[in-house]
């Protein structure tokens, strides 16, 4: 019934497949049906796993329960979602059958409790009062992902690497597929890849955390110990930064987990309201031998990033003023900071300073929901930090990714000196269809992070390598043709779960041609997607199409001449006809990329289900998108290459690789000693 991976012969290596050339809305195409493999042990093994983390916090969990009890009064107790949301864990085994026959209007989540809203809000759905999809079993299914990290329900905390294991804390309500009852989950993966799912790390058991543990970060020290901060609201929903530590250091899964005797260590200081700080950053040093954080916060409509300096963790001074603020762009979330060279594409550690190194600054946008970043210069004199650009400061300029990732936060793997870069991916289909599935959000797949040395203005973000390793038989398609108007498909079976990598080239005579547009204004999210046709765009991929593109997500380049004659390369994700259920986000996702004189247009794609992760040219624009197809699923999936513009024809090369599942289950004891041996 779940097709997560077909396990194609490995004779199509290098085999170029037949291209066949269709028009629009050719349903002559054959439906490969695959036959379910292990797709349905995957599926199993992930509700599973939740089960057992129930079953092992079991005995922790009375009073939790009793708070969620308690947030159902307040929050979830009106319209028919109580109903769903309070069996808890017994709703994550079965998945329902019975449809909605009415849209629920989403209740809102996390605000009232002091962290950016949870609620998808399906911006561009049918909405309304328009009945709800009939949303089946398999078509829920189907959505789950891979080769994704996956737990029911969770948000970032700062991963590390320690003794051979990269470890991963996540926000995490174990009572259901909402937010509320914020725990850390963990889990371990010696790739960052496959993963392990832990007990859980910490629960809310101290009045300084009774509220919900929050994100927080990790801090390798130099004799190897770890200290952990993190957020922890209080009984009295204050928030405040407590100190955690592993209880055996030499445990290289770190499962025990030890709050410090003298909890809260910092606690909101004069001026900031008790609702708006939180988020400690990774420690870094500085040349005087002190330890430095930030904490995210805001005054008034400004968004700041307060800067503490520690010997032991346990007292803090505040230095003067803000380590940085942007007016406007409310409050900071998830606050990161850390250093990029200008002249390697290795990652520096968080301290790292000096010639060569520049610094980037990060913040989650409360009131956007966005990951903003910025690249500047790190006084560390003075605790500050100024943008290169002021225009294109944090919260108003650059964005990580132009689509639906959120509260992502870096940290150096000394194992392979690089900088990470992982966030969170949450749903945008309706919460209904949510509490069904049984699950919630996921993360995406890490990125290493770098400054883009040719631009110099922006990151370059890019899967993580270990990703290739999923990577089965390819297909590859050599210079194909794709006149204006065409959609041509690419045979490579099901598409459900792909790694893609393409380039394209636009017929140069067109672009010199083409008259200079007066769409100097033009934007991916107010454009009509992939049906705008223009003279040299869009064109692209249409990912997690069915054979008649009855669903489809183009995935696309759109280059607009301006009356300057220069030329203008914007990078779009579609999602206004990936599926005809009306109950999932429809929004149009892009933003502007940097194209230099003679570079091709590229583009890497990462299909894995309902999450659709796309980098163009090289990581300077990314996109992550959550589509929720109801016909382009399991053997029906397909992929095309399409070119709507008017004048252009595009040339494109592209490789296709089925991507492998990844093994994401419980740890047994056993596996310590293999791992470890
Ligand atoms: C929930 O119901 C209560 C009582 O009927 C009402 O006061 C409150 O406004 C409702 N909340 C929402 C979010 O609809
Ligand atoms: C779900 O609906 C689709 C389309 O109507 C149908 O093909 C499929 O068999 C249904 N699956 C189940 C489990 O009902
Ligand atoms: C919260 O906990 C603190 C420390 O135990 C206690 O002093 C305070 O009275 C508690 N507040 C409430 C509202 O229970
Ligand atoms: C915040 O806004 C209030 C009311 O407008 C104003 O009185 C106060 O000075 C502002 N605070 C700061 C730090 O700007
Ligand atoms: C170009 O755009 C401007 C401003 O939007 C508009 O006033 C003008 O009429 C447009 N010109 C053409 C040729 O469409
Ligand atoms: C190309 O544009 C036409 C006209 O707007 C539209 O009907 C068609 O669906 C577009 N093709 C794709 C692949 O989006």
């Amino acid at each position: 019934m779940v097709d997560t991976l077909p396990f194609l012969p490995s004779s199509s290596k290098n085999v170029i497949l037949p291209v066949s050339y269709s028009p629009l809305h050719d349903g002559t195409q054959p439906d490969r049906r695959r036959r379910p493999t292990k797709g349905l042990v995957a599926v199993v093994c992930g509700l599973c796993m939740v089960a057992l983390m129930a079953a092992i916090i079991g005995s922790k969990i009375d009073r939790q329960q009793v708070l969620r009890h308690h947030h159902h009064d307040r929050d979830i107790t009106n319209g028919t979602l109580s109903s769903s949301s309070s069996s808890s864990s017994s709703s994550k085994t079965t998945l329902r059958e019975t449809p909605a026959t009415t849209t629920e209007k989403p209740l809102s989540r996390g605000v009232s409790a002091g962290v950016s809203e949870k609620t998808n809000r399906l911006v561009g759905a049918g909405g309304g009062n328009s009945p709800a999809f009939p949303w089946n079993n398999s078509m829920l299914s189907w959505q789950r992902t891979a080769f994704h990290f996956q737990p029911e329900k969770n948000w970032m905390n700062g991963p590390l690497f320690y003794k051979g294991w990269y470890h991963f804390f996540y926000q995490y309500n174990p009572n259901g597929a909402v937010w509320g009852d914020i725990v850390w989950g963990h889990a371990v993966s010696r790739d960052l890849i496959h993963w392990l799912h832990l007990p859980l790390a910490m629960v809310a058991d101290q009045w300084y955390d009774e509220n919900g543990v929050w994100s927080g970060s990790a801090t390798i020290l130099p004799d190897d110990t770890i200290v952990m901060l993190y957020t922890g609201s209080t009984n009295e929903s204050v928030q405040v930064q407590n100190l955690a530590y592993p209880v055996d250091p030499s445990d290289p899964l770190l499962i025990k987990w030890e709050k410090y005797s003298g909890n809260p260590v910092l606690v909101p200081p004069p001026g900031i309201h008790k609702k708006d700080f939180r988020d400690p950053t990774t420690a870094w040093l500085t040349s005087e031998g002190k330890w430095r954080i930030m904490v995210g916060s805001k005054i008034n409509k400004t968004g700041i990033s307060l800067v503490y300096d520690t010997l032991d963790f346990k007292s803090y001074e505040l230095l003067d003023g803000v380590f940085h603020g942007v007016p406007g762009t409310g409050m900071w979330e998830c606050v990161d900071f850390y250093p990029v060279s200008e002249v390697s594409n290795e990652g520096l550690d968080t301290a790292a300073n000096g010639l060569g190194v520049r610094h980037v600054v990060k913040a989650s946008l409360d009131d956007d929901r966005h990951d903003y970043y910025a690249i500047g210069t790190y006084d560390e004199k003075n605790g500050k930090w100024l943008p290169d650009n002021h225009k294109i400061d944090v919260g108003i300029g650059i964005r990580y990714d132009y689509g639906i990732f959120y509260a992502s936060k870096s940290f150096y793997d000394q194992n392979k000196a690089r900088r990470i870069l992982w966030g969170w991916i949450s749903e945008s289909d309706s919460e209904l269809a949510d509490m069904k599935k049984g699950w919630a959000s996921l993360q995406g797949i890490p990125r290493t992070v770098v400054l883009d040395k040719k631009t110099g203005t922006n990151l370059l973000q890019w899967p993580v390598e270990e990703v290739e390793s999923l990577r089965l038989t390819s297909s590859e398609f050599k210079d194909v043709q794709v006149k204006p108007g065409s959609v041509v498909s690419l045979d490579v079976g099901t598409a459900t779960q792909l790694d893609i990598v393409a380039e394209f080239e636009v017929d140069k005579k067109a672009l010199e041609e083409t008259a200079k547009a007066n769409y100097t204004e033009f934007s991916c999210s107010t454009s009509s997607g992939a049906a705008q046709r223009g003279a040299l765009g869009p064109f692209g991929l249409l990912v997690l199409a069915d054979n008649i593109l009855s669903e489809q997500t183009p995935v696309y380049f759109y280059i607009v001449k301006g009356s300057d004659g220069n030329l203008k390369t914007f990078f779009c994700t579609d999602q206004s006809r990936s599926s005809v259920a009306n109950d999932v986000n429809k929004q149009i996702y892009g933003s502007f990329v940097p194209v230099l004189k003679d570079e091709k247009l590229s583009v890497r794609i990462l299909v894995d289900h309902s999450l659709v992760e796309s980098f163009a040219q090289g990581g300077r624009t990314c996109i992550t998108s959550r589509v929720y197809p109801t016909r382009a699923i399991y053997g029906a999936a397909r992929i095309f290459t399409f070119n709507n513009a008017t004048e252009a024809t595009v040339t494109t090369s592209l490789k296709i690789w089925q991507m492998n599942s990844a093994f994401i289950r419980p740890f047994h004891p056993d596996q310590k000693k293999q791992h470890s041996s």
